[in-house]
């Protein structure tokens, strides 16, 4: 087997302008004007070998996609994997897609405030040890960090197999009063079809067997307004359906057993 030296991924990377970003500071402000458009950005913080990130915009091309990690090696496999997602697709470029550089500690030197959508944080590394609290990806000091990154529509999705990371995370949304939705403590068991593209974690510990953990943070004004309106639209929808029954003489359960 022929070993890769750093040398050897580095230049790779520098080959490859068109999918990799080394220096993403430099586009601060600037991004729309690199994807070339104004759609939404979405970007998965810690994309490991670009599994998720890659299959996502293959799926959706009417968004801007990056994945940013902190290792070239990292890097390296997500370009490979990314260009093979839209190979597959007819296609010997990747439109809609970046790979970055970067460690989430600096997103501020890499983010115009607001210049972002959405944020994945997928198994994210849990740092089981209290005394490393701080440097988990959900802890209060980085949803600072991404609330200011996030625009008007903006929302976090986090996913994760660690229960401890899970609890630790639901509490510092709330800390940073956060408003959270669709938590779930079995993802793969309610079905949320959105999440059907897995990562490569995902995908190892779902074939084992065991529960993925997940919930999304609505942050953005419009997104909060947005979430506001559909849940009271749910609820009168609801009230609506228990009164027809009542008239109608049956129990108001009813409604509710139909639904579940
Ligand atoms: C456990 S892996 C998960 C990879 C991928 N999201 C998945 O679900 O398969 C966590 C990834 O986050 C990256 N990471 C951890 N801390 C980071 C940071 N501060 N900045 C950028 N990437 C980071 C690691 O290099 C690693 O690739």
């Amino acid at each position: 087997m022929r070993l890769r030296g750093k040398k050897h991924t580095i230049e790779v990377l520098e080959k490859q302008t068109d999918l990799v970003i080394l220096e993403p500071a430099k586009w601060k402000g600037r991004w729309h004007e690199l994807f070339g458009n104004d759609r939404p950005i979405h970007i998965e913080l810690g994309m490991g070998k670009g599994q998720f990130i890659s299959r996502m915009s293959g799926n959706n091309p009417e968004i801007n996609y990056l994945g940013m990690d902190m290792y070239d090696e990292l890097l390296r496999k997500g370009s490979e994997k990314a260009r093979r997602v839209w190979k597959e697709k007819g296609s010997d470029e990747v439109p809609n897609l970046f790979l970055v550089r970067g460690n989430v500690e600096l997103l501020g030197e890499m983010f115009e405030d607001g210049e972002l959508e959405r944020i994945y944080l997928n198994f994210s590394d849990p740092w089981p040890k209290s005394k490393h609290a701080k440097r988990r990806l959900t802890h209060p000091r980085f949803l600072e960090k991404y609330k200011r990154a996030l625009n008007e529509k903006g929302e976090i999705h986090f996913k994760t197999d660690s229960l401890s990371l899970f609890e630790f995370s639901l509490n510092s949304f709330s800390d940073s009063l956060l408003q959270m939705r669709s938590i779930s403590l079995d993802l793969h068991r309610d079905e949320l079809r959105e999440d059907l593209v897995l990562t490569e974690y995902e995908a190892k510990f779902v074939g084992q067997g065991k529960p993925i953990y997940r919930l999304e943070a609505v942050i953005g004004s419009e997104a909060i307004r947005q979430h506001r309106e559909r849940v009271a639209s749910e609820l009168k929808a609801s009230s609506a359906r228990a009164a027809a029954r009542q008239e109608a003489g049956l129990s108001a359960d009813a409604d509710d057993d139909d639904q579940a």
